[in-house]
């Protein structure tokens, strides 16, 4: 079948080109964001691959279904850049990558937390330039500090027990607890009790309508003075103002972040000799305290692969008509 990826970086084409040697589909690149403007670039291809900066919203997939497209295959886990509703009204089948490598988020979570902790950031530019100097780089030993999971699936399970293996105390919130997740030894109590607890927050829920900017300045205001945040999700899920806010006021002990709510217009690119207009994103980074990396948890060898392998097996699925349990809807994961 002819597939259209959108937003192709040289990643995407490398494992794509590797794996479909195994699925013989014919695939057309773009660098294009996938907006209003470029669905046209989708002609003639029954099947589009998307990721996460691509713009799926109603007049998109209008024009996509117009260029006859049946298929959106996203290559992330999230969907909540596709407008879902608009997609079932065009005909559009949406399929996703569910779990390509929980772990890799998990680590790369863990690998804030130590390197805000210890401060190896800094650690690391001081002593390039010849300060050994330890002023200032004093951390915590994480054995016995309590660690709040919000969300508690693939990645928040892998993510525990990480943070078990350190001897950390955890506790989470999920609408849904998992059996697995208590049998390791994960406390659930309720999200202001979490708030109150934690040592180190960290948010591994989807994005959706009702949990948009759910860590705002009423949330952080029940958290522990000097709390660790930490966002590998989905940037909506705060209100970076607040957060700010907080930073200034040293109610936040540190930040980091992997995701950020005007993403789409900064991450994956090369931006060093641009203006950034972003104003926000760059109070961020003026704090010596905060971690941004640009949506890199997914990003290893093993996810990559899993990426392709299952993005190129949803549209064989749905070139062959199989049910597939990768298949999104508006009400539900199917
Ligand atoms: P999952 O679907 O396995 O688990 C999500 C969990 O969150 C479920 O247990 C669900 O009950 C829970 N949840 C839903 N709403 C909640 C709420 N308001 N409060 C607390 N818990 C809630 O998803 P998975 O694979 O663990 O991924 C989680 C998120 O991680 C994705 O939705 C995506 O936004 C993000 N992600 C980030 C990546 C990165 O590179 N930074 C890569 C992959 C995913």
């Amino acid at each position: 079948m002819k597939l259209t990826v959108f937003s192709t970086h040289d990643y995407d084409r490398e494992y794509f080109d590797k794996v479909n040697a195994e699925f013989g589909h014919e695939i057309v690149y773009h660098d294009a964001q996938l907006t209003e403007d470029t669905a046209a670039l989708a002609e003639g291809s029954e099947a589009v691959c998307l990721f996460i900066n691509d713009r799926a919203n109603r007049a998109a997939l209008e024009s996509l279904a117009n260029a006859g497209v049946k298929l959106l295959t996203l290559r992330s886990a999230g969907f909540n850049h596709v407008d879902l509703e608009a997609a079932e009204a065009f005909d559009l089948k949406v399929m996703r990558v569910p779990a390509y490598s929980p772990e890799a988020v998990a680590e790369h979570t863990a690998a804030l937390i130590l390197a805000l902790n210890r401060k190896t950031h800094k650690a690391y530019n001081r002593v390039r330039e010849g300060n050994f100097s330890l002023n200032k780089l004093t951390g915590f030993t994480m054995k016995e500090k309590t660690v709040g999971v919000v969300g508690t699936g693939k990645i928040g399970i892998a993510f525990c027990k990480i943070m078990l293996g350190f001897g950390c105390r955890v506790i989470a919130h999920d609408p849904y607890p998992s059996e697995e997740a208590k049998a390791l030894g994960v406390d659930y109590i309720g999200l202001e009790e979490l708030y109150n607890q934690a040592d180190i927050i960290s948010l591994h829920c989807p994005l959706t309508p009702e949990n948009h900017r759910m860590i705002d300045g009423e949330a952080i205001s029940h958290m522990k003075k000097g709390v660790m945040l930490i966002n590998t999700s989905r940037g909506g899920l705060v209100h970076t103002k607040s957060v700010i806010q907080a930073l200034k006021q040293r109610h936040i002990g540190s930040l980091g972040i992997d995701v950020y709510e005007q993403e789409e217009n900064l991450f994956f690119r090369n931006l060093s000799e641009e203006v950034i207009e972003d104003d926000m994103i760059m109070r961020l980074m003026s704090f010596p305290n905060v971690l941004i990396t640009a949506h890199q948890a997914f990003f290893t060898d093993t996810a990559l692969t899993n990426i392709a392998t299952t993005t190129l097996q949803n549209v064989t699925d749905f070139e062959q008509g199989n049910d597939s349990e990768n298949t999104v809807t508006s009400d539900r994961i199917k």
